[in-house]
């Protein structure tokens, strides 16, 4: 007789969510080999909300991450259509596989999607990364995450401040405080980077000589003074120290789109601000664990920045992840050139605000399996 088993459909499809789902896939597979019962069956979506190599490929070669069994294809597009084209597929998709649960991550149109199609056809949602706010709806996150709330039976929450934001919303059944299951990734992945990544010796960057920057939120991208504000801010920043920045696609092509192409020819030519190709996570740690400061819009790379123990500045309005900046580790400074061209590195105090024990997939992993024999 087989063992009974617990099936997970995992909907994923943009670059942080490689990153988070690899450590809960890995928990799956510990789970399993343990040969515990009843033992997980993950099947992983795409969506393909994300598709160039860089952006999707090259994560799950380095972290893990088990190949998709359909890969949905909807690429580009107005929020809408992709959302729409998402849920054509899926819809049909968790009718034919049923699972037992819909795990989702974070706050992309594919959480929104995978969320969505489940809850309409009465499968359970799991929503790992629950409870964050900006309270700032203009934000297409925003939107997605309290959707996604809304519709989960089981929320995982990284911080006790995702706790709080959920019980205000009335949310209080089926909440837990597992902990940042990017901490998990960060801790298991920090020593492979270090062994395995060449990127500081192809760039010849020297640790601690050089600042890391990341840009690509809608709301610096598709607002033209914005964008010009922090690309100003950055040259500028880049004649102090060499200032290396991993390109997000949406960014280039806004640049583009605003005719500030211009910026990025300068920039190129200007030895300060390295523009690169996104890199894979191997080298994207590697680079966070070495530079001086990080400036970014990202969520992900503002915590990880905390793990690895780099000031933060944050090209933003607000931040979803308040105890970076509580703890001084992160200073939210805007689109100001002025403000970004001033940064220097400082050094914080010890940080005293943990994400999780670096256990929290595994926590994930052991909750799935308590509610499902509820
Ligand atoms: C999405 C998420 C955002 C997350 C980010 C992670 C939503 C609403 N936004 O933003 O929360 O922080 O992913 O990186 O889901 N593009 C390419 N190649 C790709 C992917 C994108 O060229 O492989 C370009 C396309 O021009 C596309 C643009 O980037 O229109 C934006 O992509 P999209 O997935 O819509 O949003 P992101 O900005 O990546
Ligand atoms: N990341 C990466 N390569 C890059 C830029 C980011 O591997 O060139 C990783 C980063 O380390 C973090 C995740 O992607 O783990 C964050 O994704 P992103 O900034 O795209 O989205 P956000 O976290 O803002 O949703």
């Amino acid at each position: 007789m087989s063992r009974p088993c617990v099936r997970i459909l995992t909907v994923l499809g943009a670059r942080p969510q490689f990153v988070k789902a690899a450590v809960v896939s890995r928990a799956i597979a510990e789970h399993n080999r343990q040969g515990r019962t009843p033992s997980l069956h993950e099947e992983i979506v795409h969506t393909g909300q994300h598709y160039d190599a860089q952006m999707s490929q090259i994560f799950f070669d380095e972290l893990g991450l088990p190949p998709p069994t359909a890969n949905l294809g909807v690429g580009s597009g107005p929020h809408g259509q992709m959302t729409a084209r998402m849920l054509e597929k899926l819809e049909p998709l968790m009718e034919t596989h049923r699972p037992d649960w819909v795990l989702v991550y974070g706050d992309t149109n594919s959480t929104l999607a995978g969320a969505l199609a489940a809850a309409k056809l009465h499968i359970p949602v799991a929503h790992v990364e629950a409870g964050l706010r900006s309270f700032n709806r203009r934000m297409p996150e925003e939107i997605n995450r309290v959707v996604a709330d809304h519709l989960a039976q089981l929320h995982f929450c990284p911080t006790q401040t995702a706790v709080e934001n959920l019980a205000r919303e009335g949310i209080i059944e089926g909440v837990f405080h597992v902990g940042d299951v990017m901490y998990d990734a960060a801790l298991l992945f920090a020593p492979i980077a270090r062994q395995k990544s060449r990127i500081l010796e192809t760039l010849r960057l020297q640790p601690k000589h050089y600042y890391l920057a990341t840009l690509h939120r809608a709301e610096n991208t598709d607002q033209p003074d914005r964008l010009a504000g922090i690309w100003e801010g950055l040259r500028r920043l880049s004649k102090t120290r060499p200032v290396v920045l991993p390109l997000h696609p949406r960014t280039r092509h806004a640049l583009q789109q605003w005719g500030l192409s211009e910026l990025a020819d300068a920039a190129s030519g200007n030895n300060g601000l390295r523009i690169i190709e996104p890199v894979g996570f191997l080298d994207m740690i590697r680079l966070e664990q070495e530079a001086a400061l990080i400036l970014t819009d990202s969520g992900g790379v503002q915590k990880e920045a905390y793990f690895h123990r780099v000031p933060c500045v944050t090209l933003r309005e607000e931040t979803e992840w308040v105890e970076t900046v509580q703890t001084g580790w992160n200073r939210v400074v805007g689109a100001n050139p002025d403000r970004i061209a001033q940064m220097t590195p400082w050094t914080p105090l010890e940080p005293i605000v943990e994400y999780g024990d670096g256990q929290a997939a595994g926590k994930v992993v052991a909750y799935l399996l308590q509610e499902n024999s509820l």
